[in-house]
């Protein structure tokens, strides 16, 4: 396979925000049965309303969008909770663990690596640096280029825009079936890292490949085009 870039999402396919949220609530008896879903309806309503807001022609930023999901999950379960300190543990989620050594393998191979987002540059800043992932980036590039969020088309050509690599010798990586279907759409070898078992998406294109688990990704390197 002739692949001289990897493009990876960040939220859900680098960072483990649910991990976060675990973490935080699993000393407390009352939430314990309450943090799961808390997780969840923050999720989606976080990208419900980056899709809404790009139908309805009202960009926010990141941060913003995922404050006022934040305060919807809240709501929905009538949670009073210290809304600053859970926007900080998302912004210092930690890496899945088999990241830095996916990463490496790919760097090992000659591969430009590089981050593709939603979240805002200070957002991204963030998350790498408490990641330890500093300086493995070429580029981190935020939708905010862009003016809108993932999947429109304006988004992922910011890529060859910013790497000078054509989408069909470009990997892109993504834990979200839809943003891997974006990315699919516009020319990009595509991977889906399907963690949850989830049923493919019945979208207007489609991942060229699904993996169970973003550590299989260095391998499919190895196979030919
Ligand atoms: C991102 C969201 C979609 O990082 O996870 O772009």
């Amino acid at each position: 396979m002739h692949v001289r870039a990897a493009v990876f999402d960040a939220y859900g396919t680098l960072f483990d925000v649910t991990a976060a949220l675990r973490a935080a609530f699993a000393g407390d008896p009352a939430m314990a049965d309450r943090w799961p879903r808390l997780a969840e309806d923050w999720r989606r309503k976080q990208l419900e309303y980056t899709w809404l807001r790009a139908v309805m022609d009202r960009h926010a930023d990141f941060r913003r969008v995922t404050a006022d999901a934040l305060d919807w999950a809240l709501a929905a379960q009538g949670i009073a909770a210290d809304r600053e300190g859970l926007m900080a543990l998302y912004d210092r989620a930690a890496a899945f663990p088999e990241v830095p050594a996916v990463l490496a393998a790919l760097a090992a191979r000659g591969i430009r690596l590089a981050i593709l987002s939603n979240g805002t540059p200070a957002m991204l800043d963030t998350a790498i640096t408490a990641a330890g992932l500093r300086g493995v980036f070429e580029a981190v590039i935020s939708v905010e280029a862009a003016g809108v969020f993932k999947p429109d088309a304006r988004v992922y050509a910011l890529v060859p825009a910013r790497l000078g690599v054509p989408p069909d010798e470009t990997l892109f990586v993504s834990s979200n079936g839809w943003d891997a279907a974006g990315a699919a759409l516009h020319g990009f070898r595509s991977v889906w890292v399907n963690r949850t078992g989830a049923p493919p998406d019945r979208l207007p294109a489609a991942p060229g490949r699904i993996l169970d688990r973003l550590s299989d990704l260095p391998a499919i390197l190895a196979e030919a085009p």
